[in-house]
């Protein structure tokens, strides 16, 4: 027997039931994306074949979480299922308040209300769509602190989701500590490609912070993720499990908004969590005004039950190994085939460069867009665009360029085969043969927020 065999991980869980999708045509795929728009987020589900739009909502839970459905109270005030939630959260998060919500951008909502005064500068580990239009919604700035190699999609550090502190440092210099209410760090930075922050700098940003009075909001909502790569990369972190690393990244972190439908392996939940008692006071005046009342925060029951059982099966490291092995295998093959993606491979999701891919199309004319549109065509896989749409337009009416222009392959959990992989990395080998012929689009409909979800295109 040969020595060198390797030993491939496995999901650590089988099948109970299964949806059959349909199958379409060429013809079918270039009409459904015609009515579209040409913007994937218009498609009608039932016209993809695989769908790597989102890991947001999209996860398969398990047999405990639907038996945990059974059991949800629906009570109005006070739920059972509330209390297991909350108890979870402590458990597993170490944050000491809970206020539910209906999805992540609830938290955001609250939480930016509170703490945000008109004129305030929010920094953070690159932005996120919702996180930043919430904080300017209440009235701040977001500045992105994060280091620069993560706007470069082929530099290798194994910690993209740093935070630079000297350009912290010089917003602190610049606007004083006062008009800085808290640093807005996510784990596993989305639009920078699921990359994750260290513990190491998580620390140093805690020092730096509490001498200048700066709270710390964790968007938490892939922590998992982000824990499982510091067992894998940091020093001294080997031995210790994704539940343990995930309390101390916690524990470094004054609060923090989840959505659930992400790590949490729920279809839909959110909630904030808080430590600090004044905030929570206020975080639970508010939920009621916008969200429902502070023991359901729009979620029933059923949901905060299978979220709590779902918060559980997520910091498991069988089951986090698995599923960052899914999004790893994905990305090597699309490497094997030459296919220009974002370095290292994230969390969630690959990503692939759309400038690289499509060097003819200038950024104005949507190569990620384009791209997105050109995947779909092929084999009726559903990806996104994660770029110049998706960063959307300046208070000032300009639009903002970002450096990145990528389409992200987003990957549920626990609901694709391997098989489905190779269908994936081989669609997006085909379009890149053909590439040379690719045009770009032009927008033709363009919504006031968050553009990208609505916006229609054609051909240019
Ligand atoms: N923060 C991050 C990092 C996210 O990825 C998302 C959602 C949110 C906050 C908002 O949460 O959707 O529950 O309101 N991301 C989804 C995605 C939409 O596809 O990446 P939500």
């Amino acid at each position: 027997m040969p020595k060198n065999i390797k030993r491939s991980w496995a999901e650590p869980y089988k099948m109970k039931m299964v949806e059959l999708l349909k199958m379409t045509t060429p013809a079918q795929r270039k009409k459904a994306l015609k009515e579209a728009g040409y913007n994937t987020f218009l498609l009608r589900s039932e016209d993809v074949y695989i769908d790597l739009l989102t890991d947001s909502g999209t996860s398969a839970m398990s047999d405990r979480q639907w038996a945990g459905m059974m059991m949800g109270d629906e009570a109005y005030a006070g739920s059972r299922n509330y209390y297991h939630l909350e108890d979870v959260v402590k458990k597993v998060y170490g944050y000491k308040y809970l206020v539910p919500t209906h999805q992540g951008r609830g938290a955001e909502n609250i939480i930016s209300r509170i703490l945000i005064k008109k004129g305030d500068i929010i920094p953070g580990n690159m932005y996120f769509t919702t996180t930043r239009l919430h904080q300017e919604l209440a009235g701040g700035k977001f500045e992105d602190i994060i280091i620069d190699e993560a706007h470069d999609s082929e530099n290798l550090f194994p910690f993209k989701g740093n935070v630079d502190l000297n350009k912290l440092d010089k917003l602190v210099k610049k606007y004083g500590a006062k008009k800085i209410p808290y640093v807005s760090i996510a784990t596993s930075v989305n639009m920078a490609g699921g990359q994750p922050i260290s513990i190491q700098n998580l620390k140093e940003l805690r020092a730096y912070t509490k001498k200048h009075g700066i709270k710390i909001i964790h968007d938490m909502t892939r922590v998992a993720e982000n824990a499982y790569f510091i067992q894998e990369r940091e020093k001294g972190y080997a031995n210790k499990s994704v539940k343990e690393i995930v309390k101390e990244i916690c524990a470094l972190t004054d609060g923090a908004t989840m959505s659930a439908k992400k790590d949490a392996l729920v279809n839909i939940g959110g909630f904030l969590a808080v430590n600090d008692w004044d905030v929570f006071e206020e975080a639970r005046n508010m939920v009621v005004v916008y969200e429902g009342l502070h023991t359901y925060g729009g979620l029933a029951g059923r949901d905060m039950e299978a979220m709590a059982i779902g918060i559980t099966e997520s910091v498991d490291d069988d089951h986090i190994r698995a599923r960052v092995g899914q999004v790893l295998y994905l990305g090597e093959k699309m490497m094997e085939y030459g296919i220009p993606i974002v370095k290292p491979i994230g969390g969630h999701g690959i990503f692939v460069d759309a400038k690289k891919f499509l060097p003819h199309i200038p950024q104005d004319d949507f190569p990620a867009q384009t791209l997105a549109a050109e995947i779909y065509l092929d084999s009726g896989v559903r990806t996104m665009e994660r770029g110049i749409v998706s960063a959307g337009r300046k208070a000032n009416g300009e639009n903002y360029y970002p450096k990145l222009e990528l389409v992200r392959f987003t990957v549920p959990r626990r609901v694709y085969t391997q098989a489905h992989m190779d269908v994936i990395a081989e669609s997006t080998a085909r379009v890149y043969d053909r590439r040379n012929k690719i045009r770009g689009l032009k927008m033709i409909y363009e919504p006031k927020y968050l553009r990208f979800f609505q916006a229609k295109f054609e051909i240019k």
